[in-house]
């Protein structure tokens, strides 16, 4: 076969010159036709968008041609045509067919239309799907864009340890990281695991958030962010829960609960205006196959303001809501961690816009939350969206080492594991803020998909952690 240089499918789309001899590699997705001539849909990834490439059976070997079956890999030099029925500018002529990988039938797409769950178990082969394909483009330009807004923003890209010592959140919900011999611990009397020979002498885990290294570099470069992994070992099999998910976590010296806030708005704002700006192909197939709504509300969040709700504010809505006859499954007081359901409530019903909940009770927020001067709220934020709840969750944090020190007292954290956070509280401390973002659930609000699961090529969950 002669040798051309190969062209991606999404760049060859945009070309004019016909005539041109090419080469494409990629995937056949269909193949139809009639006895004299076979049309093939070929996809590389490049783009949700297939080429078409015309078969003039006559022209080619019987062997080959049988070959050419859904799911096989081809190399195809060919004329680049205009074209009229492909629902493309132009199609491929096929001069030369190389079939670089059979494929046999026992290949789990061959028709459209597998449900999601079905795809699950088939993670390794989903991303060749269309849905899949598209929801992974857009992951990584989701990823971009927020290397983007912050560089232009002047954070620094930081980067924090995945296995920590410390429990940030607070919330004990950890995986243990350890390479003792779990057939043969050694206990002390107490019957407490010793840990001295342990990898790192002391027990260690997975860090469930970049934060508190975040607050380090904060307080030394001035704005930062992270973005990687976290694990959470929470038992909770919900479509917005992940074991392993990836968060993006900016922290800025000098910001106060306004800045905190509006950084939040004009970050998510930024991300959703890129996928409307550079992943549209996609988004347009997803509002076609997944969600009818999609574009429209990607729309509108780019230009509503977000409503920025106290805590307390909201409570008093939901119990009018309640009052006025609307049925929750869970209770709502003063002091209760709101469930989904009211934060959707607030959201979807209420006020139909995003919602930034401030000034919670201390009681159900983390330790490091900068606290208010009525003893009994503190400045953490979470950012509500439609569909989605709890998008980001954030705080202004607490920069007096005397408060800071008396909180972490009445909760008993084990200062052995605190005190070179608790240093940048005794030099030079300074006012400060920041969030985190679930990756994952940006993705969900800018996907359309339903369940999280489905945004992550391997999701982590309870009993799950195949491929
Ligand atoms: O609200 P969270 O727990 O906040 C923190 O971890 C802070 N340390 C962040 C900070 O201030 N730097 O988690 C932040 C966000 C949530 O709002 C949610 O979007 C996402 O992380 N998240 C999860 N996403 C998927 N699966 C899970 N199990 C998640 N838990 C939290
Ligand atoms: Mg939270």
């Amino acid at each position: 076969m002669e040798t051309i240089r190969r062209t991606k499918v999404v760049d060859l789309l945009k070309r004019q010159d016909f005539g041109t001899l090419v080469n494409v590699k990629g995937w056949v997705r269909t193949r139809r036709g009639s006895k004299q001539v076979s049309f093939i849909a070929l996809n590389d990834g490049s783009t949700i968008n297939n080429v078409q490439i015309v078969v003039d059976l006559a022209n080619f070997d019987e062997e080959l041609l049988k070959q050419i079956t859904t799911g096989a890999c081809l190399s195809v030099n060919g004329e680049l045509v205009a074209s009229v029925g492909s629902g493309q500018a132009c199609e491929i002529q096929a001069r030369e067919i190389d079939v670089l990988g059979t494929c046999d039938n026992t290949y789990p797409l061959q028709k459209k239309g597998h449900s999601m769950e079905f795809l699950r178990e088939i993670a390794h082969l989903r991303p060749r799907t269309n849905t899949f394909g598209a929801v992974f483009r857009i992951r990584h330009n989701m990823a971009i864009a927020i290397h983007r807004f912050f560089h232009e923003h002047g954070f620094f890209y930081f980067h924090t340890p995945l296995i920590t010592a410390s429990d940030c959140e607070g919330a004990g919900q950890m995986f243990q990281v350890t390479t003792l011999n779990l057939y043969d611990l050694k206990k002390d009397e107490n019957g407490s695991i010793i840990y001295d020979d342990d990898f790192f002498g002391k027990q260690a885990s997975l860090t469930v958030s970049g934060q508190l290294e975040g607050e380090l570099a904060a307080t030394a470069l001035g704005a930062i962010y992270t973005f990687g992994p976290t694990f959470r070992a929470e038992n909770s099999n919900t479509p917005r829960h992940l074991a392993e998910f990836w968060m993006v976590e900016p922290e800025v010296a000098f910001a106060d609960l306004n800045d905190l806030m509006d950084l939040e708005e004009e970050f998510i704002k930024y991300c959703v205006q890129w996928a409307l700006d550079n992943c549209m192909d996609d988004l347009l197939f997803l509002n076609k196959m997944v969600d009818k709504g999609l574009i429209e509300r990607l729309q509108k969040v780019v230009e509503t303001e977000f409503v920025r709700l106290p805590y307390t504010e909201g409570i008093k809505i939901l119990e009018e809501a309640i009052a006025g006859g609307h049925k929750f499954e869970f209770p709502v007081y003063w002091g209760c961690d709101l469930a989904s359901e009211h934060e959707r409530y607030l959201v979807e019903q209420h006020f139909q816009k995003p919602v930034i909940m401030t000034d919670y009770p201390k009681e159900i927020k983390a330790f490091y939350m900068k606290q208010n001067a009525d003893g009994k709220t503190v400045q953490g934020t979470d950012v509500l969206f439609p569909q989605i709840g709890e998008i980001i969750g954030g705080s202004v944090r607490e920069e007096s080492y005397d408060k800071l020190m008396a909180r972490i007292t009445e909760l008993n954290i084990p200062m052995k594991d605190m005190w070179w956070y608790l240093d940048t509280r005794k030099y030079g401390t300074c006012p400060h803020a920041g969030f985190g973002l679930g990756f994952e659930r940006l993705l969900l609000f800018v996907t359309g998909m339903a369940n999280i699961r489905d945004v992550i090529p391997f999701p982590r969950t309870p009993r799950n952690a195949e491929f």
